[in-house]
């Protein structure tokens, strides 16, 4: 692998401490870093070398629900060698004229800059400084090399503005050097929904409205906003992970077979299945987790959602009339992520009397926890007498012998953007059709309905469904555990 610099401004950010350092280390350790590749981190804190080596200790030290694998020594040495610190104010064109000076350094020390990936881990304010300037640099220019640019969610607060973000960067890169990046496509358990589909023949002639009564997508949290207050309070749930995350869950699981595995060939599917979303204003739900406005840097009149559930209707053949429920939220009472394909007519069995013999079949698409994909299914209960019981058909990461680990998102996304491979990344089209769904079920948000922590979320989310004679499926955690 040729070697790269990895440039990363906002190294001292919540979603470089929570994933990208800890994504690194782990490359790192699998030797999947070419050996004279470097990572140039910048943010506003003046650090001197010393200190810089102490916030990456600190970091991968720090207790993370992500990368709970211990940090050895000598590939925390590793990544210390490699990792090079300058502060500076992204507004400031003389910093950049210091950035590009380092890299000449790092060039001579053999590493190849010519290569380069910008990592955008800072405020969204600062994206039009941080183009301009690399550009009177000739920072952005591809000269016997490649040179990408990873950006992370937001893109944008709404269409507008995630068009005015996608026109600004294509003025100063190519669309084939931005790598739009939501992490949830880069999980093993996502794309996996790609080859169990598209890999067996058996489910794929059931995937549709004649046999699918409804889906369900669910993104819980049992836990708050902790220290991103700032952050969550100007965005809420429905635009932090509904907007992006939840409806490329939704694309994955319905979108039509790809004419081939290719870039191009699955955004376009992907994209179909965004465009094609139906947004029902009357049929949200916000809620607030009680506690909410007293956590630190939320406004005390706050009425940011931390809870947001809906129904929506794709509008295509295969699965008009098929309604989609969709909910998240933070404080609830399990953390589970998970796509449900509930299917139709169990009024027709055979043992309908019996207890538990209308008992819907389920395909479940589990990202967390207990990873995997189920089908729940009905059996005989062993005995004499007639009997049901719910069984799960199970594949599970954590029972295959030959899936040691699941990589991290980010691993993966880094090695694809590496690799040149934007299969597993957003298109400008893609962000857009995802605001164009959200916008219109924001226009009158009101008073979010306050839900008690450790709950499923306010009753209104419930009555979303009752309306409609269903109810939200409680999360099992009957299958793939250890
Ligand atoms: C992030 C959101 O994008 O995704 C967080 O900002 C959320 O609020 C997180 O907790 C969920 O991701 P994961 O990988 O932990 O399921």
């Amino acid at each position: 692998m040729d070697s790269f610099a990895l440039i990363i401004f906002g190294i001292t950010g919540n979603l470089v401490q929570k994933y990208l350092l800890q994504a690194l280390y782990d490359m790192a350790e699998k030797g999947l870093l070419p050996p004279k590749m470097s990572i140039v981190g910048i943010a506003r804190k003046v650090m001197n070398k010393k200190d810089f080596k102490k916030y990456l200790y600190d970091v991968l030290h720090m207790e993370n629900i992500h990368h709970r694998h211990p940090i050895k020594q000598n590939i925390f040495n590793d990544m210390a060698n490699r990792l090079h610190y300058i502060d500076g104010h992204l507004d400031d064109p003389q910093f950049y004229k210091r950035l590009n000076k380092f890299l000449d350094t790092l060039t001579k020390k053999g590493i190849n800059c010519s290569n380069r990936i910008y990592y955008l881990a800072t405020y969204p304010d600062l994206y039009s400084h941080v183009f301009e300037n690399l550009q009177k640099m000739g920072m952005n220019r591809q000269k016997n090399g490649y040179v990408r640019l990873m950006i992370e969610k937001p893109i944008g607060n709404d269409l507008k503005s995630a068009q005015s973000l996608n026109k600004l960067l294509l003025g100063y890169f190519s669309e084939d050097q931005i790598y739009r990046l939501d992490h949830y496509l880069g999980k093993e358990t996502i794309q996996n929904i790609l080859t169990f589909r598209f890999s067996n023949d058996i489910f794929e002639p059931l995937i549709n409205r004649d046999y699918i009564d409804h889906i369900q997508i669910s993104a819980t949290e049992d836990f708050g906003i902790g220290a991103r207050g700032g952050y969550y309070d100007m965005v809420g749930a429905l635009k932090d992970v509904g907007q992006n995350h939840q409806l490329q869950m939704l694309a994955f699981s319905t979108m039509n077979a790809p004419s081939e595995f290719s870039n191009e060939a699955i955004t376009a599917q992907r994209l179909k299945i965004l465009q094609n979303l139906k947004p029902l204003p009357q049929k949200v739900v916000f809620g607030q987790y009680e506690g909410y406005t007293k956590e630190d840097n939320v406004s005390p009149k706050s009425q940011t959602e931390t809870f947001y559930a809906l129904k929506t209707y794709l509008e295509n053949d295969r699965f008009k009339g098929v309604p989609v429920y969709i909910r998240a939220g933070k404080k609830l009472k399990q953390t589970v992520t998970e796509i449900s394909l509930v299917f139709k007519n169990p009024q027709n069995r055979l043992f309908k009397h019996i207890t538990g013999g209308t008992e819907a079949n389920i395909l479940i698409y589990r990202i967390t926890p207990n990873e995997g994909i189920v089908l729940k299914i009905a059996t005989k209960g062993p005995g004499h007498q007639a009997k049901l019981d719910s069984e799960y058909m199970q594949f599970c990461y954590k029972l295959d012998p030959h899936s040691h680990y699941i990589p991290d998102p980010y691993e993966r996304l880094i090695t694809d953007t590496i690799r040149g491979d934007q299969t597993f990344f957003n298109s400008a089209e893609e962000v857009e059709a995802q605001w164009a769904f959200i916008d219109p079920l924001v226009v009158k948000k009101g008073h979010p309905h306050i839900y008690k922590p450790g709950s499923w979320g306010p009753k209104e989310a419930d009555d979303l469904l009752k309306a409609d004679g269903r109810v939200w499926l409680e999360p099992s955690m009957d299958f793939c555990r250890i």
